[in-house]
């Protein structure tokens, strides 16, 4: 917990200030630097905010060093094993495992919010069948807002608590249906009496033509790849959720800035990206070539699914996600996967190489789900949709916590301004 006795001295010019210093539960040691502008007159400067805290949480944690994510304390590889996804749902939103009234109760409320709003299925209509599905989902979800009046007063813990369990509840409907929608079938309706990843399987692969029984197997991957994605701390996406939400932007509109944020290639986009990078590479032979292109500082390539802002060991979910890749295949009878094959001679070589060893680069999440989820039937496209939708729990437990925090205020970080400064307007003639 913050302790404000120890502090920091800071020297600059011919000022010296004293900056509180707050001790976390775990992690390292945290400058208060909050009245550096007001009591020194400068700023910080931190792009990409690799040594800043944005705000103080309970929720997740992660040892980069030792490859730990704990969520409310729990490690993910434990979480991953003994528990599920609405499961940890709950813990991300409410802090403590539930008992098992209190899971029965949270599964029956979001279960009765998995239908959207019927009128929701012609704004679908209104999107290109070849939109990009997370297109359709940044669209949709904001739209949310237009659809769901009822709990947009963020000061209203009632509304708010509504808005959480409508949106875990229906992300998985929206990303079946961007799919649906974009190879042409009809959309599928959730049926209640199925387990959330079921349901989601159900409502991506059934058609009205024919009876679709859920694979048992398939349904726990799915739901273990939803609960490995669920929350990551302050990650890009979840840091637009806060920072979205520090205006007092209702919820629907916070997750669909998460959303946009997760689509690009650095972040969700990730694993599309590493499963396509794989497929370019198609067989063994060429790994060399494609790793001497990462390594050419020329060459714009980077090893997709490899390196980690905050990861500098092994991704432990990376761990669960590998051996769940080859649990999926193995069941499945898909033996000898050639993409599955040059991913784990790609991650051996790598692991060679002392260029990947010496910045820490090993593989993430992304590098195995992928995979995964190609195997179950998914094309790439819908793969950070997935993404998304598991980790719309961690977004809306973040903006929760921010909204009920009194420190809380909106977001506005300074600059290092380094262009012209004030000059005389000139005509257009004389330019
Ligand atoms: N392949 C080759 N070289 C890499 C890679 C990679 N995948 N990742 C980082 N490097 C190199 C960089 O070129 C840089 O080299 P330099 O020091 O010689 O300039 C060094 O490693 C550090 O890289 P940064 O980009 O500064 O590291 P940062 O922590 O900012 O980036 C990131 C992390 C964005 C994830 C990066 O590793 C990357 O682009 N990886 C590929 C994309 C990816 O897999 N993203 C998924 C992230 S996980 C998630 O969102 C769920």
């Amino acid at each position: 917990m913050a302790d404000n006795k120890k502090t920091a001295t800071l020297s600059f010019g011919d000022q010296t200030l004293e900056l509180p210093i707050f001790t976390p539960t775990a992690g390292p040691d945290v400058i208060d630097i909050r009245k550096l502008y007001a009591d020194g007159g400068v700023f910080t400067y931190d792009p990409g905010f690799t040594s800043t805290a944005s705000c103080d949480s309970q929720i997740t944690f992660i040892d980069g060093k030792k490859g730990e994510l704990l969520h409310r304390g729990y490690p993910i590889d434990q979480l991953a094993e003994n528990s599920h996804y609405l499961e940890v749902c709950y813990l991300l939103l409410y802090g403590e495992l539930p008992t098992a009234d209190e899971l029965d109760d949270f599964e029956m409320r979001v279960t009765k919010h998995t239908m959207v709003h019927e009128q929701m299925h012609n704004f679908f209509r209104g999107f290109r069948r070849d939109a990009h599905p997370m297109a359709t989902m940044v669209g949709v979800v904001g739209a949310m807002s237009a659809f769901y009046h009822d709990s947009t007063d963020i000061s209203d813990p009632w509304q708010r608590e509504v808005a959480a369990i409508r949106m875990i509840a229906k992300l998985p409907t929206i990303a079946a249906m961007a799919y649906k929608y974009s190879i042409g079938q009809p959309f599928v309706y959730p049926q209640n009496d199925l387990d959330y990843a079921s349901n989601f399987l159900r409502m991506c692969f059934a058609v009205p033509a024919e009876e679709y029984e859920v694979n048992p197997i398939l349904s726990r991957a799915m739901d273990r790849i939803f609960m490995l994605h669920a929350d990551h701390e302050q990650n890009a996406s979840t840091s637009t959720v806060r920072l979205a939400g520090s205006s007092g932007a209702n919820p629907f509109a916070c997750i669909a800035a998460g959303i946009a944020c997760l689509w690009g290639p650095a972040h969700g986009g990730a694993n599309q990206a590493a499963l396509e990078m794989l497929k370019e590479i198609g067989t063994p032979n060429k790994i060399p070539e494609y790793i001497e292109r990462a390594k050419d500082k020329d060459d714009p390539f980077r090893l997709m699914g490899f390196g980690h802002r905050v990861y500098k060991n092994f991704d432990p979910r990376a761990k669960v996600m590998k051996q769940s890749a080859d649990e999926v295949l193995d069941l499945l009878g898909i033996e000898d996967n050639p993409t599955l094959q040059v991913a784990k001679e790609l991650e051996a070589k790598a692991l060679q190489d002392d260029y990947f060893t010496d910045k820490k680069l090993f593989p993430n999440v992304d590098f195995y789900s992928g995979i995964i989820l190609e195997a179950m039937g998914f094309p790439t496209s819908m793969f950070t949709p997935i993404f998304a939708l598991s980790r719309t729990v961690g977004w809306i437990s973040q903006w929760r916590e921010m909204i009920g925090d009194p420190q809380q205020k909106i977001g506005r970080p300074r600059q290092l301004y380094k262009g012209a400064t004030s000059r005389s307007y000139v005509d257009v003639e004389n330019r």
